[in-house]
């Protein structure tokens, strides 16, 4: 039997797909910094190299949707005050410090940053996806931070080992 979900339900199910967090950047019109968390982030392909986000509207929308250029930032497991800042309920100490590069802000403690153009831009219900051309990124070490169950979790689960993932040719993966 199926049916159309409710919200609590449709919320419920959705939230059991872990995801990573990230914090996406831009600059108003303005001239503002604005950033949202967002772990709506996921890769489109490789070639050339795509991802996209799904941002409701509000400022950091507003931003993209005028300047057409907006940044990721994935967060390490240690910044989920920074995911909560970014999510409408400010640091104490202010906003975090982000840096320029080409024009995109990033924070500097992000395990991974793209900078990206958007190509394209797909209006469903209330949300945008911004699908962003890959201009600029870089990585670094560190634990991430990730988000399942309506909640903020430290790390990734516990690797399975390459025997047990057999099934899987890793040759065959485009990511
Ligand atoms: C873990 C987490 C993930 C979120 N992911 C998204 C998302 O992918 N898209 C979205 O529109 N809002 C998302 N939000 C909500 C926005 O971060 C929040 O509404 C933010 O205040 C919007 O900022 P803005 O006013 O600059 O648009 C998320 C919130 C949390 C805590």
């Amino acid at each position: 039997m199926s049916h159309h979900p409710d919200a609590a339900s449709f919320r419920a199910a959705a939230s059991r797909f872990s995801t990573g967090v990230t914090v996406v950047t831009s600059r108003g019109a303005d001239g503002a910094a604005v950033g949202m968390t967002a772990n709506s982030f996921t890769t489109v392909s490789m070639q050339p190299p795509t991802v996209l986000v799904s941002l409701k509207r509000g400022r950091t929308w507003q931003a993209v949707s005028e300047t057409r250029r907006y940044a990721v930032n994935v967060l390490a497991a240690d910044d989920v005050a920074i995911g909560r800042h970014f999510a409408g309920t400010p640091l104490a100490q202010g906003t975090p410090a982000l840096d320029e590069h080409d024009g995109f802000l990033l924070l500097p403690q992000a395990i991974a940053q793209f900078g990206c153009a958007v190509v394209n831009a797909v209006e469903i219900a209330d949300h945008t996806l911004f699908i962003g051309e890959v201009r600029w990124c870089r990585h670094q070490d560190g634990l991430p931070l990730a988000f399942y169950a309506s909640r903020f979790r430290k790390g990734v689960g516990a690797e399975i080992s390459p025997s047990d993932a057999l099934a899987y040719p890793a040759e065959g993966w485009t990511i």
